[in-house]
This record gives structure tokens, C-alpha cells and sequence, in this order.
């Protein structure tokens, strides 16, 4: 295990459009090395959830350039349900992507997730973005070894408040609720982003394109066309603007005083419902958000001048 001070982040997603903006920001974000990026199915198949990882490090050109590897093709004990809300390749379905190499590093995300956190111990950020498959198969293989890292910061679930695909769950929970109740099972405290805060992170259209506006460019032209499709949906259904689900964990992962948090107990029901009970806490939660903190922090780092 590594004893530098420098902190290091491993991020765990199924890129969607808000993952994609997640992504962004933890590139740019001075506070940790983002060594680590492993693709779990989610909103989109692995094969396409893949592929846009590799459209993302293209666009953007992070450095250093994290390893990319690719992890449980579909939830653990059930079938994959995706989620129509990206497009069907999960970045808006735009026709011209340049091609890209996919240079995959392993084709194993929980075995790169148990080495990560036995190597890194708790200079390790894992964020997860997307179902808890990968991390659910990792805990298996070595559940000391992710309880020992840093922090666990996950963005699913809807405690207080109704969910986004049924009435009460919320999408990454109800794709794999063995996942995430087996993590939570295995001890480890996550520092869950639900529903209940990432509804506080509205991102508005005028204030997205003013700020691409200021950093003209490639990477702003792609972050202009592949929110599009997201927008539209969320204005079209009377929405201010777009949730920021998943840049809100990333947001907090790196400055946890940006939300409220509330230490509860919960368990997770067969649809991925995430409800109170009584007993020891076994996660804290997100629930009041310090929402021009947070939205001043993703509009400066989203989209750096070239
Ligand atoms: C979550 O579901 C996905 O569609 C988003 O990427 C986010 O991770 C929000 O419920
Ligand atoms: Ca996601």
C-alpha cells in the first residue's frame, strides 16, 4: 500500500450523459489522480458503455490517461435494464464521433478494483456511478480491502423522496438491488448520493452554454451536442434543466461539505427501494445540497480552455 499524500480516485460508471459530465469534472479537478476508470452496464450495454469511456479520454485528453477496464456485462441475479433517458448509445446518439481505439486494460473491474484498493488503501476515492455490480463482485473477492479504502461515494437511491423509474426506486439501485444491498451488507460505509440531493443540482441550459461559450473549442462543441439530447427530454417534460445525478458525486467525493449528510440505517428492497430503518447506521447521506457552491464548482472544471 502506498504512504504518499496525494489522493487517488477510481471511478466506477455506465456512461450516460450525466456520467459523461462527471467524468469531465473529475478530470479536472486538481485534487486527485484519476487513475482508475472501470465500466460497469447500466444505462448502457458494456460494450457501448465502453466505447464512450474511450469517445470521453478522446475528447478530453486527460493527464495522465487512467487505465480503462470493462466489468460485469449485466446485474448480478437479473436481467439488464437500460435506461432511454441517454440515447440509445448513451451520449445523445450524435451520428460523428471520431472513431476511436478502445485500449482496454483489463477486462476484469473487480479484480482491478480489489488491487486498486489493497494497493492505494485509503488514499483511494471509489465513486460509483452507475449499478453496484463491479463493486458488489470486488466486495466478494475481498471486502477488507474496499472497506479499507478512503471513501465509497455512491450516487443512487431515493430515501425521502419518489424515485425516477418506479415510484419509490431509483434507476442504479432498481438495475441491481443484490449489488447494492451486498455491499452494504459487507460493512462498507458508503456516503450515498440519492435521489433526495441530486434533484437539488439542476443544471440549466443558459447556464451550461454561457459557460461553454467562454472555453470555445472542440471539447466545448462536444459537451454542447451530447447534452442536447438530455435537455431536450427534461424540457420537454417541463424540467428546468437536467439533474447533475452523477457530477454530483463526483462534486462531493471531492468536497463532502458541499451537502448536508444524514447518517441512517437502510435496506434495500426487491425493486432497489432504499428505506430508513431502525438500527446502526450503515451509510450517511446526501440530503441538502449548497446548490451555487456546487453548480460554481462543475461550471468552472467542466469544460477547461484548451
Ligand atoms: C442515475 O441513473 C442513471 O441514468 C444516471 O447516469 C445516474 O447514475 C440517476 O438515477
Ligand atoms: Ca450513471
Amino acid at each position: 500500500m502506498t504512504t504518499d499524500s496525494r489522493r487517488y480516485a477510481l471511478i466506477d460508471t455506465d456512461p450516460g450523459i450525466d456520467d459523461a459530465l462527471a467524468l469531465l469534472l473529475a478530470w479536472s479537478s486538481p485534487e486527485w489522480t484519476v487513475e482508475i476508470i472501470t465500466v460497469v452496464a447500466g444505462n448502457v450495454s458494456m460494450k457501448a458503455g465502453t466505447l464512450n469511456v474511450f469517445r470521453l479520454l478522446e475528447l478530453r485528453r486527460p493527464s495522465p490517461a487512467p487505465l480503462v477496464a470493462s466489468g460485469a456485462a449485466a446485474p448480478l441475479a437479473r436481467p439488464l435494464r437500460i435506461a432511454p433517458y441517454h440515447g440509445t448509445d448513451g451520449l445523445g446518439d450524435l451520428l460523428d464521433w471520431p472513431p476511436v481505439e478502445l485500449h482496454v486494460g483489463s477486462a476484469d473491474a473487480p479484480g482491478v478494483i480489489v488491487d486498486a484498493a489493497r494497493r492505494r488503501g485509503r488514499s483511494l476515492t471509489i465513486v460509483a456511478l452507475g449499478p453496484m455490480t463491479n463493486l458488489a463482485l470486488a466486495v466478494e473477492r475481498d471486502a477488507a480491502a474496499v472497506r479499507g479504502v478512503g471513501r465509497v461515494v455512491a450516487m443512487g437511491g431515493a430515501v425521502d423522496v419518489p424515485g425516477n423509474v418506479t415510484p419509490d426506486a431509483e434507476f442504479n439501485a432498481h438495475v441491481d438491488p443484490d449489488a447494492l444491498a451486498r455491499v452494504l451488507d459487507a460493512g462498507v460505509r458508503l456516503d450515498l448520493v440519492p435521489l433526495d440531493a441530486t434533484r437539488q443540482a439542476v443544471l440549466e441550459r443558459a447556464a451550461l452554454h454561457a459557460t461553454l461559450a467562454r472555453t470555445p473549442g472542440p471539447l466545448a462543441d462536444g459537451i454542447r451536442r451530447f447534452t442536447e439530447y438530455a435537455l431536450r427530454l427534461d424540457e420537454k417534460h417541463g424540467r428546468r434543466g437536467m439533474d447533475l445525478h452523477d457530477p454530483l458525486a463526483v462534486g462531493v467525493a471531492l468536497d463532502p461539505s458541499l451537502v448536508e449528510w444524514e447518517a441512517v440505517r437502510l435496506t434495500i428492497g426487491p425493486e432497489g427501494q432504499t428505506r430508513r430503518t431502525a438500527g446502526e447506521p450503515n451509510v450517511r447521506f446526501a440530503r441538502v445540497v449548497d446548490t451555487p457552491r456546487f453548480l460554481r464548482l462543475f461550471l468552472e472544471r467542466v469544460c477547461p480552455a484548451s
